[in-house]
């Protein structure tokens, strides 16, 4: 007896197996998040870790370009001094309570008055007996004037491209540890430019760490700095991407660091990368670039490897969401069989036609619809606990379509509701989330459109994440997803990122992703 029920057991463990989804890698890290309300406040947020006293200097350089701060945070770790960012026209106030709090002696404003104003100046005057403005007629010659005004001599220096910023943001962090300057040089260029080699000819440069590959920083400027440091002077740290030249570079500066802090920041927006490098350089830890909402496999490699004890999220979850924090990797959001495909006006199923591997929901069905298969066991999942709590009768009213069910569908209800109607209602043929069989129509007592009033559809809001389903259409969501709410479409996403989904208030998988909202084709 006892072994015919273990045998059971075992049986039934074996077949939850089988049907469990495929969820993507998860590591156990220690991981915080370092943010404010916004660019501003993460700021904020940083000086006062790195500067939990004063702070001598203070650096203040525009949160709405890039260029100046990235100058400036290898200048402040040199100077032992914090950066601030500022709106170009005033002050934040979180900005200016931190800098009344820093009580430095003296702050420098970084870059011209359009990006910094006259008006900024003068305010930062009450915060400081001396305020100083470090600029010059473009952003390479700001940079210089940092550069020059920060280090007397330079022995090693990074040299970036000032036209973009994915590169550089983690060379401040690396410069700033080895008290090196970074040097912004307009890296489509063909030839070094002569002020950039009367400043390393000053500074008495030895050697160059390039960031960035061929496409960012030309190899005539490499050429040129060899030229002029000679031969073996120049190294060039580069990756495929934005998050592998992350990786080269704090190879290359922290391979060796002791366990420790970890910061990982967006790879596709600039403030909050910027606002941690001054901590991220004085602690000489590295600071990592990431995709928003996972953590790229070599990446993955480098946060559960040994340097590691903690992952210091920068920013808010709509620049880092928890899955990065968790060290999740990856899954496709193009591929239709994987479930974090995207799939929207902007973004049409490929192949168009593409069939899922289908199985039987066996749920109270109208048409017997199957559904992807991970999918079609969630949902019976989810159908058999919201039964156990007592909300009332739910049954699928729509699954799995092919293309060319779909195809009718639309016609249909372009024949009955006219042509504007129906696309807010149905998506056209080969848009469909229907198509890859993880979108499921519920009904409530037989009734789709009624759903949302219903308990049922209430415990489906609760309650849907838990088994790996969002709420794709929702109200107020009609600019991001293209479509008018939908209280019944529920989409599988698998319970890893319905967790995330639904912990980081999010309401729609456009912003979840990070991408472009769909209001059309
Ligand atoms: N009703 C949803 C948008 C679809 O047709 O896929
Ligand atoms: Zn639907």
């Amino acid at each position: 007896m006892y072994r015919g029920i273990s045998a059971l057991i075992v049986a039934a463990l074996l077949l939850s197996s089988l049907w469990a989804s495929p969820q993507p890698a998860q590591a156990a890290v220690a991981y915080d998040r370092i943010s404010g309300a916004d660019r501003y406040a993460t700021s904020v947020a940083v000086s006062k870790l790195a500067f939990p006293k004063r702070a001598a200097t203070v650096y203040l350089a525009s949160g709405v370009n890039f260029a100046d701060a990235l100058s400036a945070g290898p200048a402040a770790v040199a100077a032992g001094g914090s950066m601030l960012l500022t709106t170009p026209k005033a002050i934040p106030a979180v900005v200016a309570a931190e800098l009344k709090r820093l009580a430095p002696d003296r702050i420098v404003i970084v870059g011209g008055t359009g990006a910094v104003s006259d008006a900024v100046a003068k305010a930062a005057r009450s915060y400081a007996p001396t305020v100083v403005r470090q600029s010059g007629v473009d952003r390479y010659e700001t940079g210089r004037a940092v550069v020059r005004a920060a280090f007397t001599t330079a022995p090693t220096v990074y040299i970036a491209t000032g036209a973009d910023y994915p590169d550089a943001l983690a060379a401040v962090p690396a410069a700033g540890a080895k008290r090196a300057p970074l040097l912004l040089v307009p890296g489509r260029s063909s030839k070094l430019d002569a002020a950039t080699q009367t400043l390393l000819r000053d500074l008495g440069t030895a050697n160059a760490v390039i960031v960035g590959g061929t496409g960012v920083v030309s190899s005539g400027i490499e050429k040129g700095i060899a030229a002029l440091l000679g031969a073996g002077s120049t190294k060039r740290l580069s990756g495929s991407d934005r998050v592998g030249t992350s990786i080269a570079i704090n190879a290359a500066a922290f391979g060796a660091a002791p366990r420790g802090d970890a910061y990982v920041a967006t790879g596709y927006n600039y403030p909050d990368a910027l606002a941690v490098g001054v901590l991220a350089g004085m602690r000489a830890r590295p600071l990592y670039l990431s995709v928003p909402y996972c953590v790229p496999a070599p990446l993955r490699t480098q946060l559960t490897g040994a340097t590691v004890s903690r992952v210091r999220l920068v920013g808010g979850v709509g620049a880092v969401r928890g899955l990065v924090g968790k060290l999740v990797g990856c899954l496709s959001i193009t591929n239709p069989a994987s479930g974090w495909v995207l799939v929207n006006k902007r973004t049409p199923l490929r192949p168009s036609t593409f069939t899922p591997t289908l199985a039987d929901p066996r749920v109270p069905s109208a048409w017997g619809d199957p559904m992807q298969k991970d999918a079609a066991y969630a949902l019976r999942t989810m159908f058999a606990a919201a039964s156990a709590a007592g909300v009332g009768s739910m049954s699928l009213q729509s699954g799995y379509r092919s293309y060319a069910t779909q195809a009718s569908i639309f016609s249909r209800d372009v024949e009955q509701n006219g042509r504007a109607a129906a696309e807010r209602l149905t998506a056209r043929p080969g848009y469909s989330e229907h198509q890859t069989g993880f979108a499921a129509d519920i009904s409530a007592n037989g009734c789709m459109e009624c759903i949302g009033g219903t308990p049922q559809g209430r415990w489906l809001v609760a309650n849907a994440w838990r088994y790996g389903f969002i709420l794709r259409y929702e109200s107020g969501q009609t600019g991001k997803t293209g479509y008018s709410p939908e209280p019944w479409h529920y989409r599988y996403v698998g319970t890893v990122l319905a967790r995330d989904y639904h912990e980081g208030g999010f309401h729609s998988l456009e912003d979840y992703f990070g991408v472009p909202a769909a209001p059309g084709y």
